[in-house]
C-alpha cells in the first residue's frame, strides 16, 4: 500500500473512488468531474459543501464547528469538506439538509 496516498471513496454514488496525496486539503482535489461534493466559499462559511464522513480525520476547529452547529447541529460525522485536511483513507456523501 502507497503511504503518501489516501482514498476518498463516495458511498452511495457511482463516482470512482479517488487516491489523493495525503496531508493534502480534500478541496484541492474534488471537482464536479470528480465528486458529487459542490463547494462554495471554500473558506468554511457558506455550509455549501457539507459532507457525512466515515474515517478517521482531525477534529474540526473552533471555526468550523460552530458552522457546523448552524447547518447540522449534533450530528457529529458531518463535516465541512473544505476544511478537511487528507490523513487517512475516507468515504463521504454530500450531506442532504
Ligand atoms: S465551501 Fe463554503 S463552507 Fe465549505
Amino acid at each position: 500500500m502507497n503511504q503518501n496516498t489516501c482514498n476518498v471513496s463516495f458511498f452511495d454514488t457511482e463516482y470512482p473512488t479517488l487516491k489523493l496525496e495525503k496531508n493534502s486539503q480534500l478541496s484541492e482535489h474534488l471537482t464536479v468531474q470528480n465528486s458529487p461534493v459542490l463547494f462554495g466559499c471554500r473558506t468554511g462559511i457558506c455550509g455549501t459543501c457539507l459532507i457525512e464522513v466515515e474515517g478517521d480525520i482531525p477534529p474540526p476547529n473552533a471555526e468550523e464547528l460552530e458552522i457546523l452547529e448552524i447547518f447540522a447541529p449534533g450530528k457529529k460525522q458531518v463535516r465541512l469538506a473544505c476544511q478537511i485536511k487528507l490523513t487517512n483513507n475516507i468515504k463521504i456523501k454530500k450531506y442532504e439538509t
